[in-house]
């Protein structure tokens, strides 16, 4: 079955043979089930009736085996693949051997995922990009909790083909009832694990039975042995559709002044010379002029390709863009629903912010709600999708997150490689969970981004200005818009486009649907966000008033303001002195138990830490406020700088 090459062959059959194995179909796979199944002992055998170890590693295990294996005198297969677990499991990164093994049919990748304690992270790394799983049940046990669970990782992660591989069955006197009973009761388990084929086995990994060719010891078994069916069982990346192309940029490769490639890891599908792409998020498009690789240029390339992608135009792409063909773009979010395996100690809770890496775009992420958390120890009901306010270690849950930025990607069910992620925490760096997204919260996903011609740059320069956002916080009172207006007022006059987004205003007709609780306040500061957002792009210096009285609100104002100036002005007026205004007697009113949730009063107003400006409006005129504001903008050469540069010559 397994195949030698001998030194005698000539070059050309050598080349024929590589020629062939270039061209073999490969089955990715990994090995799961419960400590102690024989996982490692499997692994080795496999790789060892393959053929595929060196003269010098099979008398290396021998020797091992005699000095330290707990197979007496046979051979502990176990010793060849457990060597780097300890080494592994010291190690704080997500860490996965890929072992390579080939028959005449077929090539083999199996991810091998050790550590027992870490076994989730590790083998939903290997899951996410393997083809089958091998499910290990020890055959004096029957199905174990372990079982459950990684069958249900295997599925969540999108693998379609199981092998019950019902191991040390010379154990039970390679009992058929056994067996039999084993499988009928998986097949039970799996019939909500959506997989296309489940192949049972009975096997004993350290004697060899049924691995590479069917054993004589189970006449009753009348399938085939593993190797056989891993050579022939039809793979999805076989049979499936080719998914999208989808490009991620790592850098911008600029060696010198005439190259300008973009450089990456093709994600899935396959690009060629002349096909037109578009920048997922902002819309830019150009098309394919070179593919250049470290072995020269090509036509096509495809799926895990290294390449650089140098384009017909000069476009603005930078590090974590996505490029795909214009007809098939990926989606573009900032408000995802998206499925957790949870790796830490430290339980995940709703409100906490982590960086989400996803290919090579790495976001700020706060977790908004934990939407349920998935029960995959109930055998009674299973699955079941029961609330919680945290998610444990090694538990799935489902949770919408708010981005700081727009992503580009795929749904996990329709893209493997764009719709998973790894959520990182802030501050120790470790790797807290790994991520399927499911779908965007955002109501018209499918709706893209389309460039405009005129830039947002082209558009300021027409009004000799530079764009800004000066962004009025504090209570009701206080004296805002007040300020605002005089503000407004005096950059008219030094010939500004300005215009004013102020709170109240804007509640009588973009918000009029709006009223206090905190998700309408968050809501009613989103749009003032977008919309001031839409007029910096225009050219315009916008200034916003509103209470605004949450830091995470109006961090999403000063992130939206992109690359424009974004100053905080926190217009600090004690309560009381607002109360005793008190200019349109909503005090009073809330006081009087009339206006509920009424800011300072029965509802919170978190001061901002680091403003641009901080003004203390009890001690100041409105002019002086003014004049101090015009000071600091002066400063930093929003005002006057265009005219000092020379632009009314
Ligand atoms: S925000 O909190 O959502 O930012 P916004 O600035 O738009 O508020 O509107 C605040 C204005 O609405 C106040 O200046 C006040 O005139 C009016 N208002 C009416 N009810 C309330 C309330 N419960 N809390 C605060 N402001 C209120």
């Amino acid at each position: 079955m397994t195949e030698t090459l001998t030194r005698e062959q000539p070059d050309t059959i050598i080349a024929d043979y590589l020629e062939a194995q270039e061209h073999k179909s490969h089955l990715r796979f990994l090995t799961c089930g419960s400590v102690d199944d024989g996982k490692s002992t499997l692994i080795g055998r496999l790789l060892y009736d393959a053929k595929t170890l060196f003269e010098d590693q099979i008398s290396q295990l021998h020797q091992d085996s005699r000095n330290h294996g707990t197979a007496g005198e046979d051979i502990d297969f176990a010793l060849l693949v457990d060597g780097l677990e300890a080494e592994r499991e010291q190690g704080i990164t997500i860490d996965v051997a890929y072992r390579f093994f080939a028959t005449p049919k077929r090539r083999f990748i199996v991810a091998d995922t050790p550590g027992h304690l870490q076994y989730t992270r590790n083998m939903v790394t290997g899951a996410s990009t393997a083809d089958l799983a091998i499910v290990l049940v020890d055959a004096r046990k029957g199905l174990l909790e372990q079982t459950r669970r990684h069958s249900f990782i295997a599925s969540l992660l999108g693998i379609r083909h199981i092998v019950l591989a019902v191991n040390k069955i010379d154990l039970i006197g390679y009992d058929e009832a056994v067996f039999n009973q084993i499988v009928q009761d998986y097949q039970a388990f799996a019939r909500e694990l959506g997989f296309t084929t489940i192949q049972a086995l009975p096997v004993s990994a350290r004697f060899g039975d049924n691995i590479r060719s069917s054993s004589e010891k189970m006449p009753w078994y009348q399938g085939p042995a593993l190797l056989e069916w891993l050579e022939t069982v039809a793979t999805d990346s076989a049979d499936a559709a080719e998914p999208d192309f989808r490009f991620p940029v790592q850098y911008v490769s600029r060696p010198h002044a005439d190259f300008r490639g973009f450089a990456g890891t093709i994600a899935s599908g396959r690009i060629s010379v002349g096909d037109e792409i578009t920048v997922a998020r902002s819309g830019v498009s150009s098309a394919i002029r070179y593919i250049v690789t470290a072995d020269g240029e090509l036509e096509t390339a495809q799926a895990g390709q290294a390449v650089t992608l140098v384009l017909e135009d000069e476009r603005d792409i930078s590090r974590g863009d996505m490029l795909a063909h214009p007809q098939s773009r990926p989606q573009v979010s900032d408000r995802l629903a998206a499925k957790l395996v949870w790796f830490t100690q430290e339980p995940l809770r709703a409100g906490r912010q982590y960086w989400l890496r996803s290919q090579t775009d790495q976001v700020s992420v706060t977790v908004n709600t934990l939407n349920y958390r998935i029960d995959i120890e109930n055998t009674q009901k299973q699955f079941a999708q029961e609330p919680a306010d945290q998610l444990q270690m090694n538990e799935i849950g489902q949770v919408a997150f708010q981005l700081s930025a727009p992503l580009a990607f795929d749904p996990y069910g329709q893209n493997r490689a764009t719709g998973s992620f790894i959520l990182i925490d802030r501050l120790t760096n470790a790797t807290v969970a790994a991520g399927l997204i499911d779908h965007s919260l955002r109501k018209a996903s499918h709706i893209h981004v389309q460039a405009a011609k005129v830039t947002p740059a082209e558009r300021a320069e027409q009004k000799y200005q530079k764009p800004a956002l000066l962004w009025f916080t504090g209570l009701s009172g206080s004296g805002k818009s007040v300020l605002a207006t005089v503000l407004e007022q005096r950059l008219h006059l030094a010939a500004k486009h300005t215009f004013i987004l102020d709170g109240d205003n804007l509640r009588h007709g973009l918000n009029s649907d709006l009223g206090f609780s905190a998700e309408e306040r968050s809501e009613n500061i989103r749009r003032v966000a977008e919309t001031s957002r839409l007029m910096l792009d225009a050219g315009l210096i916008v200034l916003v008033s509103v209470i605004a009285p949450l830091a995470q609100d109006r961090a999403l104002g000063r992130h939206l303001a992109g690359d424009h100036d974004f100053i905080e002005v926190f217009v600090d007026t004690p309560l009381e002195v607002c109360e005793a205004r008190d200019v349109k007697g909503l005090y009073a009113k809330a006081r009087a138990g009339e206006i509920r949730d009424f800011t300072g009063i029965d509802a919170p107003y978190e001061r901002p830490v680091a403003p641009e400006l901080h003004l203390r409006g009890a001690t100041a005129s409105v002019d002086d406020l003014a004049d101090q504001i015009e000071h600091y903008l002066n400063q930093r050469g929003l005002i006057y700088s265009l005219v000092d540069e020379g632009w009314s010559i």
